[in-house]
């Protein structure tokens, strides 16, 4: 592939700006509605020393339900495979990603998948540490090791307002344990919840962690791998079944990129064997998803034939 992303990127950043104005930063966090909702940014990662970025490639924003693909990746290591879907399922489903009804209308009662709220949730639960500090610590060390950044952290005022928000995840974790999905103090894991989806990232750290997916967990600085093949594998497959929630369909069909997205804009991207691609737009879609990324995205896909499809 000729490498144009340096250009390309220019004009496609100035291309999809205009989506922006269609959509709204998500509010029901109160701290992220402070973003702003033209902000438009992309970094692609190709393995070697520079990254190809543009807009507002620098500004930090929070994981939020990327950090959905980490704590997945993260429990397989820690459990394996059978006590992990053991709690939560691999279908994805059409409803929205905080959405309660399936909970109480299949049976058994476990989420449908790691990447609706329930299902992290449940897969939050199971990552291994005696204290919340200690499991955030071992995340955070697995976040730095994937995206080469030390300096990464989370971000508290975020992670506050989460806490102080969060009772509809409340109530999916309630409804859980009562069921036996999970088990212990909910505002515990609570805590360690909101702590995860506030880890700050800018787009070069996102595709950085999207090329280390793109190439079975491996990063080009070190000689071992970060995430076993099988769990990259696995991890990819959800990113495309439900990474993009309930607009994951379309998504494969316009994009076919493996992707997850979060409501403070930020999507990564991991194309197998290639790419990895970071991006930013706080402007969502009544889905949830960065309206600009997904545009970027979709261009990115048809100009330098990325769907794996
Ligand atoms: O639990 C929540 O609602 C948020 N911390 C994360 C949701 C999210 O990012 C959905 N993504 N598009």
């Amino acid at each position: 592939m000729v490498c144009h992303y340096g250009t390309d990127l220019k004009e496609m950043v100035e291309k999809v700006k205009r989506y922006t104005k269609d959509g709204q930063v998500a509010n029901y966090i109160p701290a992220l509605s402070k973003a702003n909702p033209d902000d438009v940014g992309v970094a692609i990662f190709d393995g070697n020393d520079t990254c190809f970025s543009e807009g507002n490639h620098r500004h930090l924003f929070t994981l939020q339900s990327i950090s959905k693909v980490l704590t997945l990746a993260l429990a397989l290591m820690d459990h394996g495979e059978d006590v992990v879907f053991s709690k939560v399922g691999m279908e994805p489903t059409g409803d929205p990603f905080n959405s309660i009804a399936k909970l109480e209308s299949h049976v058994p009662s476990k989420p449908l998948n790691p990447m609706i709220n329930a299902g992290a949730l449940a897969v939050s639960s199971l990552i291994k540490g005696d204290t919340n500090e200690e499991k955030l610590e071992r995340l955070l060390h697995f976040v730095r090791e994937l995206s080469g950044n030390k300096q990464i952290n989370f971000n508290q005022e975020v992670a506050t307002s989460e806490f102080k928000t969060a009772d509809l995840n409340r109530s999916l974790a309630y409804f859980m344990k009562q069921h036996g999905v999970i088990s212990g103090d909910v505002d515990v894991l609570l805590d360690f919840y909101t702590k995860q989806c506030a880890i700050e990232v800018n787009c070069e750290d996102l595709a950085k962690i999207g090329y280390a997916l793109a190439h079975h967990g491996e990063h080009p600085d070190k000689n071992y791998s970060i995430i076993p093949y099988e769990i990259a594998r696995l991890v990819k497959t959800f990113m495309v079944t439900c990474g993009m929630y309930n607009a994951s369909g379309e998504f494969a069909i316009r994009v076919g990129i493996p992707a997850k997205s979060g409501v403070s804009g930020g999507i990564v991207g991991a194309v197998p064997g290639g790419v990895g691609i970071g991006l930013y737009g706080p402007a969502l879609d009544d889905k949830g998803n960065s309206i600009a990324g997904m545009k970027l995205l979709e261009l990115l896909s048809a100009k330098y034939h990325l769907s794996i499809f």
